[in-house]
């Protein structure tokens, strides 16, 4: 059987004698697509005709728009299993948690096209000012920045590329879209579900290819107007020193604690952490990376979380397995490199510590200490130190002290001590009572420190896409 080839839309001059770059699955390791590695002369032209196509669309009215991104949603409707299996296969999610993320898409898409029919303007008057008059009428509208470029990451390769490129629509703009290498294809069937709904091809051309090849040429562009990001921090950070004065919403890595104190049912919340630190084998940015328990509980908390992992699942996507292979050798390599360093270290294996291909089994550490590696870096795969404290002091120190501040998690049953908690938490989200984690949709998502820059959620995406413009009427 050939292998099927995924080219982009909008480009009509195709180079036949380029090499396509073959997708792996990273379970069954069998080919599964073959990408076109776009040049940078093509990137060039995407881009430039992006422009052009966006003069049109930024005059379409905003209920044109809303229209055609409902048209979008019903598109993706009618093929949730088509592209939820594409998404297991491509990226090795589990089937159930496939189909989730492309139901939560179309209802993010449906979401993004209500909010901007609801978005309006506002007018202010001179008088309101010292001195100020009547006859000045200012109003305020928000205008499209022009041309946004998404770059979508591999986890969750449909309803983050669809969380970028949903409100850059709504608001006006085009929208240039790199996928992940691995995750290219979701886009592919992702950008061919909006040009079935009709949407111009070039108003969201698909660029694939290396991002080593083309990436910095891209986010340089001198026609972008705005960066859209999700991916690891490094490229995060190598991304943010390139783009100059365009601006930038980076949602980035994290190192997610949990802190639990010894007045809540362990129980319970050792099955919510460990769902929430081994779910997709820890491949979530929101994933629990740590564990701050309280020196009271810690031996309990401890026996149930290993019970809870010793349950989970281990193996195939295909059958909903929370363990699966990661993304690539590398990714495991590493996974084990952060659990031997930290057994060297002094770290003890609670259960886990064994690696098939790239499955690593779940591994929870204890005596784990501030000299490893594991306490500071984000494994992005299923392994779970454990740390202790014994005063509120002690654990809000811990969990600040990390170059990330994506989201924390407090479990207590006294909402007073985890508020007055919350307000010392260096982060972007204090959940209280509950897992890390990035929806709804609609909600504000933010990271701090090297886990980010600007806000994303769907009202906050489609107002950082676009700005606003204010025209003064000067009465007589
Ligand atoms: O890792 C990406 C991040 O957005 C996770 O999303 O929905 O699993 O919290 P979620």
């Amino acid at each position: 059987m050939t292998t099927q080839k995924y080219m982009p839309f909008h480009l009509h001059n195709i180079d036949d004698s380029r090499k396509l770059m073959p997708i792996k699955s990273p379970y069954s390791n069998e080919e599964i697509g073959l990408l076109y590695p776009c040049s940078k002369d093509e990137v060039d032209e995407s881009i430039k005709r992006a422009k052009a196509a966006q003069n049109i669309w930024k005059t379409e009215t905003v209920r044109q728009r809303a229209e055609l991104l409902f048209l979008w949603a019903k598109q993706i409707n009618s093929s949730v299993e088509e592209m939820a299996s594409i998404l297991m296969q491509e990226v090795g999610k589990g089937i159930d948690d496939a189909v989730k993320e492309v139901k939560r898409t179309v209802d993010f898409i449906n979401y993004t096209a209500e909010e901007v029919i609801h978005m309006t303007g506002e007018s202010m008057r001179g008088e309101n000012f010292p001195g100020g008059s009547r006859k000045k009428l200012a109003i305020i509208e928000r205008v499209p920045l022009g041309v946004v470029l998404s770059i979508a990451p591999f986890n969750y390769p449909i309803n983050l590329a669809a969380a970028k490129i949903a409100p850059a629509l709504a608001a006006g703009n085009s929208c240039i879209f790199k996928p992940a290498t691995q995750g290219s294809i979701c886009g592919w069937y992702l950008v061919k579900t909006l040009i079935d709904a009709g949407m111009p091809e070039e108003l969201v051309p698909l660029i694939t290819g290396k991002g080593s090849e083309i990436g910095d040429y891209l986010v340089q562009h001198p026609l972008l107007n705005f960066v859209s990001f999700t991916g690891g921090t490094e490229t995060g950070l190598s991304i943010a020193k390139k783009v100059g004065m365009v601006p930038i919403v980076m949602e980035l890595g994290g190192k997610d604690p949990a802190i639990v104190f010894d007045d809540v049912d362990l129980e319970l919340i050792a099955k919510t952490i460990v769902a929430g630190g081994f779910s997709y084998s820890g491949q979530r940015c929101t994933g629990i990376k740590r564990v701050i328990a309280h020196k009271s509980i810690i031996h309990e908390l401890t026996k149930l979380l290993t019970k809870e992992v010793e349950l989970l699942s281990i193996g195939s996507p295909e059958d909903n397995c929370s363990i699966v292979p990661l993304i690539d050798t590398k990714a495991a390599d590493y996974i084990v490199e952060l659990i031997d360093d930290a057994l060297q270290k002094g770290a003890v294996a609670l259960t886990g510590n064994k690696r098939e291909g790239n499955i690593v089994y779940p591994t929870l550490l204890t005596n784990v200490n501030l000299n490893m590696r594991v306490a500071w870096e984000e494994p992005f795969g299923p392994v779970l130190p454990i740390f202790e404290f014994e005063t509120e002091e002690e654990a809000v120190n811990l969990a600040n002290a990390s170059d990330y501040g994506l989201q924390v998690s407090i479990f207590s049953s006294s909402y007073d001590r985890a508020f007055k908690m919350s307000d010392r938490l260096e982060t972007g989200t204090v959940q209280i009572n509950g897992r890390p984690e990035r929806g709804p949709d609609h909600f504000p998502f933010i990271g701090t420190k090297h886990s980010g820059i600007g806000v994303q959620g769907i009202r906050k995406s489609i107002e950082s896409m676009s700005r606003e413009k204010v025209t003064i009427l000067n009465f007589e």
